[in-house]
């Protein structure tokens, strides 16, 4: 069969190398794609907010099934649009979707279906807002409701702040998102990440992974989209995932059902590893990026075959393969990200660091000839796996110092919690 991905990140790099590996795929196309995925699929000039491109271009290439990379047409329906027009889809439809476009859905969600997370209120104006204040303790965190590309979350460690914080929001800092408020208390603990794929009934697990959002080296300076990514992340035990899925994931799924609007496709769950238990910080309708350029390395199964019984409704009757194996990403950056930043500068041996057993997922990458130029903030993600996260660690670092890039830089502790965990 004909599928097209969509989408031009790292995520979706490492998207594609699995779904490459499908023996059910014909032809794997991506809109728009980047220079790393142009070496493994045919690579369409279409932006993903183009939904009337996306299906004029599904219909003229007879493609049976869509992958879905980011949120963004998530929420603006596009899953919809391609089911009513007969293709298949694997990700969420708009209503679902404000799992992660509406936080004000979803902690609605979570009060009515008893799932934990932080005690919280919604507003649209400031003045109730800052009342509010009153019943809750500092610090507090300030959130605009909608999608805030990650940004949007205030923890305000005054009142002052948090006062700001909200007149900030309604003043339009953070554009539409920022309409809605919602205040929620401060959870006090570890993050991690659990993924699971769920077909609208079953959730299938599908790893745990922990992020590295600040830019700097001992989790200091402003937060990024994702500075690395390891899988498994340790601190997630059998116990702490066994309660995630039971009272977070299950019960979200049926509660969604129950509204009449099964989930289908990702759910990727920010976690609180509280002393009460994992809290919910948060969901995302899609893989995490960098988290999926280390899920993808570990998956034996098939992908495809998933996301199409994901979407068919037939996840019970499969079953996914993982190595034990752990996995490390390493993101290199233009320097000045999460700021701004040169474009088109050239990066050097990349085929070296592949070499040296690492796999390279690219992000915001172009080719030009035979020179590989970054177009973007987050450009290459530099890939290990091995028996132990130290030994992944040492061989993703390796291979990123293959890798000549002047204008580059990444964080040189990509890993640390896990790595402290296992020489413990
Ligand atoms: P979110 O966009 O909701 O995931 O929030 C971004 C980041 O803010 C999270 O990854 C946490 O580090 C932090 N955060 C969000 N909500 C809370 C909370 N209730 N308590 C403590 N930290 C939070
Ligand atoms: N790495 C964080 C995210 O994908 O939202």
């Amino acid at each position: 069969m004909n599928i097209l991905l969509l989408g031009s990140g790292g995520r979706e790099h490492a998207l594609a190398w699995k779904l490459t590996q499908s023996p059910i795929l014909t032809e794997l196309f991506c809109a728009p794609g980047n220079a790393g995925i142009a070496q493994i699929a045919k690579c369409v000039d279409l932006q993903v907010n183009d939904h009337p491109g996306i299906l004029k271009f599904c219909a003229d290439n007879t493609i049976s099934f869509v992958v879905v990379g980011p949120e963004g047409p998530l929420v603006a329906g596009l899953a919809d649009e391609l089911q009513e027009a007969g293709i298949g889809v694997f990700g969420p439809s708009e209503y679902a979707s404000q799992l992660e476009g509406s936080k004000g859905f979803t902690k609605d969600l979570c009060a009515e279906f008893n799932i934990p997370t932080a005690a919280y209120k919604r507003f649209t104006e400031a003045t109730s807002a800052k009342a509010f204040l009153d019943e809750m303790s500092i610090p507090v965190v300030i959130k605009a409701a909608g999608l805030a590309a990650g940004k949007g979350v205030i923890i305000a460690e005054t009142r002052a702040q948090a006062e700001e914080a909200i007149d900030d929001c309604f003043a339009g800092s953070f554009g539409e998102a920022g309409h809605e408020v919602v205040i929620e208390a401060f959870l006090e603990g570890e993050e991690a990440s659990l993924f699971a794929l769920c077909d609208g009934q079953t959730a299938m697990l599908l790893g745990t992974a922990q992020d590295h959002k600040r830019v700097g080296d001992g989790d200091t300076g402003p937060n990024t989209g994702g500075m690395g990514a390891y899988s498994p992340a340790p601190v997630m035990t059998q116990e702490l995932i066994d309660q995630t899925m039971s009272d977070i994931i299950v019960p979200t799924l049926a509660g969604m059902h129950s509204r009449g609007h099964p989930f289908k496709g990702i759910l990727y769950a920010g976690l609180m590893l509280t002393k009460n238990g994992p809290e919910l910080i948060e969901y995302n309708v899609r893989f995490g990026d960098p988290e999926c350029q280390v899920l993808m390395p570990r998956l034996k199964s098939d992908l495809l075959e998933l996301m199409i019984a994901a979407s068919e409704a037939s996840l019970l009757q499969h079953d996914a393969e993982w190595t034990d194996d752990c996995a490390l990403s390493v993101v290199l950056a233009a320097k000045g990200y999460p700021g701004s930043y040169e474009k088109n500068t050239v990066i050097e041996g990349v085929e070296r660091a592949e070499n040296d057993g690492a796999l390279v997922f690219h992000a915001g990458t172009a080719a030009d000839g035979d020179k590989l130029l970054a177009i973007g903030g987050r450009v290459l993600n530099v890939t290990a796996i091995a028996p132990c996260v130290s030994d992944a660690q040492t061989k993703a670092y390796q291979a990123v110092d293959a890798i000549s890039w002047e204008n580059g830089f990444c964080r040189r502790d990509i890993g640390w919690r896990a790595v402290r965990r296992e020489k413990a």
